[in-house]
């Protein structure tokens, strides 16, 4: 994908430029020297940036010394007003406790559970949502996903006002989601930021859907009647020695995480998936043969185990296009990463879309290639070079439920339909997820 348009050299006076260019959209915050050397160091707005990118680095940093980490306060910044002390945006001691409530529901044999449902809500919604000649392909995707997420999650419950949450949602991330030039500054939270002022509305609007939800499961919960077993359920009964149940506050910032974590991320992994397919017939064609070749009445958590071609294409779609692209974070005391002596305060940067495409780490960085995925490919992958998911402590709770759920999501679009592209070449946009900056209008044939 032609990246290189994106790249600019930024020296060392060109900070002003760099904010705006990185506020509008942080995937043209690129620098040709980090995407080619190992572990950029940069100074600029007062702050020390690393940005880790040799696997050596990139494990020291987010695993071995994952301790010396904070959230840094422009994802916060970002993040915060929404979810607040949801999984994502908390940190210490509730972030621990959270993180161990929530686990049992996304361990294998829970996930493997949801699979018959995924399978039942896409059958259910894709011959309404690609009923058109030509559709927003993307607005497929999330719709989709989100069909997927408040059925297998929320028993359903989310349905009222999908439309609604779902404006809202999309409002949320694509305009709160985004760094203001201020951010990147030392100047207090206080200050406003003209570029999120007037949305905080959406987000009170939002908060009280999901809340009156909660609370309406709570009070069933509490009359003894017999209520679905799913992550709400979960989040509603999770107790443990050193705690009660979350407060109405507190579950609405887990139920709001899971919500914008939970469905925009893996439907950016569609839709740059089936654009991908869309300029590679070849591609295209042997992935179609083994899904056509799936026995589909069989349990739809092992079709993985038959479509590995598909899976592949999957990986090198979140390799090329990772949906959460980056790992935001500060140092809460001086340390030593990658050789280099940083301060507290100084801001790592995990770029997951450089290292994806860094050119020391890849061959054909830039291309489609779902063969170097396969089992006993030439060149094998690093664990510290691929990380759609993230890694160490806080990698993403839900991954083995977002590649079930992705494959099964392909493996049916596939069997039935062929996408075309119809319009002009996405440009990615990073919000909280990698989008298409314009809407990906493609072509639905009828297989
Ligand atoms: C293709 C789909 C997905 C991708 C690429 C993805 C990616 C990520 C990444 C990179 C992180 C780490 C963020 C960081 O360290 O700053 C993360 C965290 C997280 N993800 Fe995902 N995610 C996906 C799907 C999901 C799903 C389906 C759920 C839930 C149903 C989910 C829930 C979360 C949560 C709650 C966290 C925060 C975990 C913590 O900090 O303890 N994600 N995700």
């Amino acid at each position: 994908m032609p990246i290189d348009a994106s790249i600019e050299d930024w020296d060392a006076i060109d900070w002003g430029r760099y904010l705006l260019a990185s506020s509008k959209n942080p995937i043209h915050g690129q620098t040709t020297k980090a995407i080619e050397g190992f572990d950029e160091v940069a100074r600029g707005m007062g702050k020390i940036f690393l940005t880790p990118s040799h696997p050596d680095t990139v494990r020291e940093a987010f695993v071995t010394k994952a301790d010396a980490l904070r959230l840094s306060s422009i994802r916060n910044a970002i993040l915060k007003p929404v979810l607040r002390d949801g999984l994502l945006t908390s940190e210490g001691e509730r972030w621990k406790h959270d993180r161990r409530a929530l686990a049992p529901i996304f361990t294998p044999r829970h996930v493997n559970g949801f699979a018959k449902g995924m399978a039942r809500t896409t059958r259910d919604h894709l011959t309404r949502l690609l009923a058109e000649d030509t559709v927003a392909f993307d607005k497929v995707c999330v719709d989709l996903t989100y069909q997927v997420l408040s059925d297998v999650l929320f028993s359903g419950e989310l349905d009222g006002g999908r439309q609604a949450s779902l404006h809202d949602i999309d409002k949320f991330l694509s305009s709160m989601g985004r760094p203001d030039p201020l951010d990147f500054t030392n100047l207090p939270k206080w200050v406003p930021r003209l570029t999120r002022v007037g949305r905080m509305g959406v987000v009170k609007r939002l908060r009280k859907r999901i809340g009156l939800l909660g609370e309406a499961r709570r009070t069933k919960i509490t009359a003894g009647d017999t209520v679905p077993d799913d992550l709400l359920t979960l989040l509603l009964t999770a107790t443990d020695a050193d705690s009660d149940t979350l407060t109405p506050d507190q579950l609405v910032d887990q139920l709001i995480t899971f919500i914008a974590a939970g469905h925009e991320t893996t439907s950016r992994a569609l839709t740059w998936l089936f654009y991908l397919l869309s300029q590679d017939t070849d591609a295209r064609a042997r992935m179609e043969a083994e899904v056509d070749a799936l026995d589909m009445s069989g349990p739809a958590q092992k079709w993985g185990e038959s479509l590995p071609y598909t899976r592949a294409c999957l990986d090198e779609a979140m390799r090329l296009y990772p949906p959460a692209p980056f790992l935001s974070r500060e140092l809460n005391r001086a340390e030593t990463l990658g050789g280099h002596d940083l301060p507290e305060g100084a801001i790592v940067f995990g770029n997951i879309w450089m290292i994806h495409r860094h050119r020391k780490l890849w061959d054909q960085p830039d291309a489609f290639v779902p063969e170097r995925f396969l089992p006993g490919a030439e060149r094998p992958i690093g664990r510290f070079q691929y990380l759609p998911f993230g890694l160490g402590p806080r990698v993403c709770i839900g991954a083995q439920f977002a590649k079930m759920e992705a494959l099964i999501l392909t493996a049916l679009i596939a069997r039935e339909y062929r996408l075309h592209l119809d319009g002009p070449h996405p440009w990615p946009l990073a919000r909280v997820t990698v989008r298409t900056e314009k809407p990906l209008m493609m072509r639905v044939e009828k297989r």
